[in-house]
């Protein structure tokens, strides 16, 4: 075996408590360091211990300076943010090995304008769009398609820079917004108006060394913040894996296909991507578009493929890091997970703080709790963010890894919590693959 590592994850959301879990069960780990983490994260007393550092994600001097002074080995970077910022960068020139991609290959995500020409000059499936700077001729490009649009601003926008108008008139509404009310800032400077395709949505995520690409199961989160998908955008109200709609061969097809061809683009372009490489998928009638690339592990995706990885976390994260993810072979578990996010009252809007949790203690079968928007009050855990914890579960089945994940559910309380009771269900109704459901 290799020797053991000094870890430093990045984030303190959900999707890094999972992270953190599921590094924490590796005999590789010497200590694990999270910048910032949350109340799940910190296991200060345990074997290998897991200690939170008040250090923000995307404070990349701090981080870099955090990495020398904990002789960090192996850096694995959650967010998008500092990868975008060139985290990954920083900390390789500081000498430590990194899983994310670096600033040049995050421009996958960074920047949508970037995202499409690239699947355009490579030839990668999806949809019709053009780019603007400017506000009148965007607005003429909208007189002239004769099709359904989707508005994005090119940049970071925390998952709210996609608009999907009803009518022509909140497709100009929504250029007004992102262009001359400037909602998203400097994010809005170039803006795509996109064909808008029907079709179920699937995330694609898959490791890679920036060579080898190994796809995880395909995995489907649930935007919307209320039951049968109404209700506002959310950053993700829970996720289930692997979805049923996309068979192993589906899988491997859009792995030889789609993302086996972007990581070997990338690195074609000199800008070589190492970490997870997440395709955001709608297939339609005609076949998979992409609608997005992500340059990350997703939100809430993550809480529902972990507890389905058999393989060592550190060994993966290590041999990507080191360009030999082909010596690996990753393995999942049978069966299915899913994750049901509870969120504090109010969220998506301005939500409330410090509510105390209760119950998370109760003893879990084939089910955990993986803290998001959370923090210690002294001896309790208080709630400290808008989406405040997943409930996470598994089974031989998806009805059964969503009954534990609904049991755990039911078994944590806080004043407020808002949560969705049908993740998943559109997956055991009948499959309708290639038309909107409902
Ligand atoms: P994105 O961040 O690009 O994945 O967009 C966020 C969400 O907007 C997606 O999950 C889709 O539900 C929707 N969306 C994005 N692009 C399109 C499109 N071309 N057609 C229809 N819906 C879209
Ligand atoms: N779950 C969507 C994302 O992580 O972007």
């Amino acid at each position: 075996m290799r020797p053991p590592l000094n870890l430093l994850l990045v984030g303190g959301g959900g999707r890094e408590h999972a992270l953190a879990w599921k590094l924490a069960q590796s005999p590789r780990l010497r200590a694990l360091f999270i910048a910032p983490g949350n109340a799940g994260t910190e296991q200060p007393a345990a074997a290998v211990p897991l200690i939170n550092c008040p250090v923000a994600a995307d404070d990349v001097p701090g981080l870099t300076a955090l990495a020398r002074e904990r002789a960090i080995d192996l850096a694995l970077i959650g967010p998008e943010v500092p990868l975008a910022l060139g985290l990954a960068d920083a900390l390789r020139a500081a000498g430590v090995a990194v899983f994310g991609p670096a600033q040049a290959a995050a421009q996958i995500e960074a920047s949508k304008a970037f995202a499409k020409a690239f699947m355009l000059r490579h030839g990668l499936p999806t949809a019709r769009y053009a780019v603007f700077t400017d506000f009148y001729p965007a607005v003429g490009h909208l007189l002239a398609v004769d099709y359904p649009v989707v508005i994005k601003a090119s940049g970071l926008a925390a998952g709210k820079g996609v608009i999907v108008p009803d009518c022509a008139d909140d497709a100009e509404a929504a250029l007004r917004q992102i262009m001359l009310d400037r909602d998203f800032g400097a994010a809005g400077d170039e803006v795509i108006i996109e064909e808008r395709l029907t079709g179920a949505e699937v995330s694609l995520l898959a490791f890679t060394d920036g060579t080898t690409v190994r796809a995880m199961p395909p995995a489907q989160d649930h935007k919307r913040l209320l039951a049968g998908d109404q209700g506002p955008n959310t950053g993700g109200m829970g996720a289930y894996a692997p979805a049923p709609l996309a068979g192993p061969e589906a899988v491997a097809d859009w792995t030889r296909t789609i993302l086996q061809p972007a990581v070997d683009s990338l690195r074609a372009e000199g800008r070589p991507f190492v970490g997870v490489l997440y395709a955001g998928l709608m297939l339609t009638a005609a076949g998979p578009r992409l609608l997005e690339f992500n340059c990350r592990f997703g939100d809430p995706e993550t809480q529902a493929l972990l507890p389905l990885l058999e393989t060592d976390l550190v060994e993966i994260a290590d041999a990507c890091a080191h360009g030999r993810l082909a010596e690996l072979d990753v393995c999942w578990r049978p069966g299915a997970a899913a994750c049901v996010v509870l969120a504090a009252a109010g969220y998506p809007g301005p939500y409330t703080k410090g509510r105390v949790i209760t119950g998370l203690d109760t003893p879990l079968q084939d089910a955990v709790f993986f803290h998001a928007g959370t923090a210690r009050a002294g001896d309790q855990i208080v709630t400290a963010g808008g989406r405040v914890l997943a409930a996470a579960g598994w089974g031989p089945d998806l009805p059964a890894a969503l009954a534990r994940a609904y049991q755990a559910v039911g078994a944590v309380h806080f004043e407020g919590a808002q949560y969705r009771a049908d993740i998943g269900r559109r997956a055991l109704a009948n499959h309708h693959p290639h038309g909107e459901q409902p």
